[in-house]
């Protein structure tokens, strides 16, 4: 049952002896409790990490901050004030010198394509089977050029500092990037339409080779004025359908990689490189599409570069196979509306691995093709794969980020809330650390204060002495800082305006409280 990286205990356990022991089948099930669960609205997985193993403890002085740091990022240089690039209005200086690195023409430092450097690489990264570790290979008999990978995301009001990010961890390497747009958000509210053509942000997202000279980039819009069966989750996904229509498009074929994200998501660069040469057996052109996706385990920011989550892992992107999505793969493999809980939904349980497609024809060759739905969510079958790193007691480094509640203005911030996929109609009139427990922790973190009452927990030093993988875009000196210095004062601006209580004073927050003890 247990990970071969723990050797056998010689002597007495000690409780951290037995807490290891005891980590990978709790990592386990919990890994797999959404699944057992159907709980699809919240891909994530709860982990420990070895810091709270090592102190036992949440209590720890906060991590400091100066505000002299903020001239650190060039942000007072003559760069912005020379360069010809109108920005897009509310952002600020550390998102304007960071937009201005992300949109310097630059070559693709790994552009040069070496099987020792690919093999290398290729061997870092695992999934589970039946409990044991199983690493990737690279084989030159197979594929001796990189896969084309296509990327596919909703877009909204998403923030510079995550578009900018995203745009620099993936330089040059998609063959396309496709965005949609909405003018009604999920839950159907009426919303202005921010990429229009012409606009600033349309200029910079499209026209000015932000994710690399040689990588097409396109925007359509979406609408819906129709009553639409299933509401919010069903807007979402055919707004999704879309997607794959500009992934043709752009000349997808059942050989390249889609991978379905949110625009604050990305994979790690090193594991996109490895998406495009290792030997997944997902991504075997001869395999049935029984089992096609890959999961993405990200690390997760709330708010700030300085405000890493430790005690969680996003399982977003989804990466999947041209040949066993919908409009890419054969139309024989394609399920019927009735095969599916409605229209543009995921699958019914008898089309999924998880109950053995036992509805599915023996006698076709090929499971059934992937709809946006199935990509997204957890329908079907899917293997999760992780980086082997040294500094984590079961080695399950990330293999993505996700930068969550990244905003310019708290006004966007509670107008996101107001009206998402979850919402929380109030929003306008509470403070930011009162309108989710994910925004008390990005509050608490941010201003510097305790942590303790947050479930979950941030890094306890800077971002700088992290040894995992960072965001590309966070090891230009200076900015994660400044960034988040920035931000800590339009926090403390903010709760000057709202009086500043918490989640946890808030009645959902003592209900949460009182369901754990
Ligand atoms: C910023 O201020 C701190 C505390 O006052 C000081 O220790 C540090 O040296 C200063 N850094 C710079 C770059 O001036
Ligand atoms: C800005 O525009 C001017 C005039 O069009 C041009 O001469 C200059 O080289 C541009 N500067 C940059 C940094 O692109
Ligand atoms: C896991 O790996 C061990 C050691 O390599 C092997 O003996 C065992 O059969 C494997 N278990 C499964 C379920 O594959
Ligand atoms: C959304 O756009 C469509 C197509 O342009 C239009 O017909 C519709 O009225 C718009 N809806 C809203 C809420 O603006
Ligand atoms: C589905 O099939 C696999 C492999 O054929 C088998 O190991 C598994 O037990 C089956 N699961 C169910 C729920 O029938
Ligand atoms: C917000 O507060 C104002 C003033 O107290 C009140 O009029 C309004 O109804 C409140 N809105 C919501 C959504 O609670």
């Amino acid at each position: 049952m247990i990970p071969p990286t723990i050797p056998p205990p010689t002597r007495p356990l000690s409780t951290i002896a037995i807490l290891r022991f005891l980590l990978p089948i709790a990592i386990f099930l919990l890994s797999i409790a959404p699944i057992l669960f159907h709980d699809v609205s919240i891909h994530q997985i709860h982990s420990l990490d070895d810091k709270l193993l090592r102190s036992h403890s949440k209590h720890r002085k906060s991590v400091e901050y100066y505000f002299n740091e903020t001239e650190l990022f060039g942000t007072h240089s003559s760069s912005l004030a020379r360069s010809n690039i109108t920005f897009p209005p509310d952002i600020g200086t550390a998102g304007k010198s960071l937009l201005l690195h992300a949109l310097t023409p630059r070559s693709i430092p790994d552009e040069a394509f070496n099987p020792i450097y690919e093999q290398q690489r290729c061997v870092k990264y695992f999934s589970y089977e039946n409990y044991n570790k199983s690493f990737l290979s690279y084989d030159p008999t197979i594929l001796h050029k990189r896969r084309r990978l296509f990327l596919g995301s909703l877009i909204a009001d998403d923030s510079w500092h995550a578009l900018g990010a995203l745009a620099m961890e993936s330089y040059g390497i998609y063959e396309a990037v496709v965005f949609v747009e909405s003018n009604r958000t999920q839950t159907g509210t009426p919303r202005k339409l921010r990429f229009v053509k012409g606009s600033e942000d349309y200029e910079m997202l499209v026209n000015q080779q932000l994710f690399g000279p040689n990588t097409k980039v396109l925007l359509d819009y979406y609408s819906y004025e129709g009553e639409i069966d299933g509401g919010g989750l069903i807007r979402e996904h055919r707004q999704r359908a879309l997607i794959l229509e500009l992934w043709k498009g752009a000349g997808m074929t059942v050989d390249d990689v889609g991978i379905l994200s949110d625009a604050d998501e990305t994979p790690t660069r090193d594991f996109l490189r490895a998406l495009q040469s290792c030997n997944f057996p997902e991504l075997n052109l001869d395999q049935d599409c029984w089992s096609p996706k890959i999961v993405v385990a990200s690390n997760v920011f709330e708010g700030s570069p300085e405000c890493m989550t430790v005690t969680r892992k996003w399982m977003h992107p989804d990466v999947i196979l041209g040949k066993c999505i919908e409009g890419i793969g054969s139309k024989e493999y394609q399920l019927t509306v009735e095969q599916r809980q409605r229209a543009y939904a995921w699958r019914k349980d008898e089309y999924s691995a998880k109950f053995n497609y036992s509805s599915w024809p023996k006698s076709k060759r090929q499971y059934p093709l992937w709809n946006p739905a199935d990509f997204r969510r957890d329908t079907g079958g899917f293997v999760i794969y992780y980086e082997d790193v040294d500094y984590l007691p079961f080695r399950m480094g990330h293999t993505g980020f996700h930068f969550h509640n990244y905003f310019e203005t708290t006004h966007q911030l509670r107008t996101k809330y107001r009206t998402y996929g979850h919402p929380v109609k109030s929003a306008d009139n509470m403070s930011v650390s009162e309108i989710h427990p994910d925004l008390d922790l990005m509050a608490d973190c941010v201003l510097g204060r305790p942590l303790e009452k947050n479930k979950h927990s941030t890094l306890s030093t800077r971002l700088a002495k992290f040894e995992g993988r960072i965001p590309i875009a966070y090891r230009l000196k200076g900015y994660s800082v400044a960034r988040h210095l920035e931000l800590r004062y339009i926090l403390s601006e903010d709760e000057r305006t709202w009086t500043a209580g918490t989640w946890h004073e808030t009645e959902k927050g003592k209900e949460a409280e009182s369901k754990k003890t």
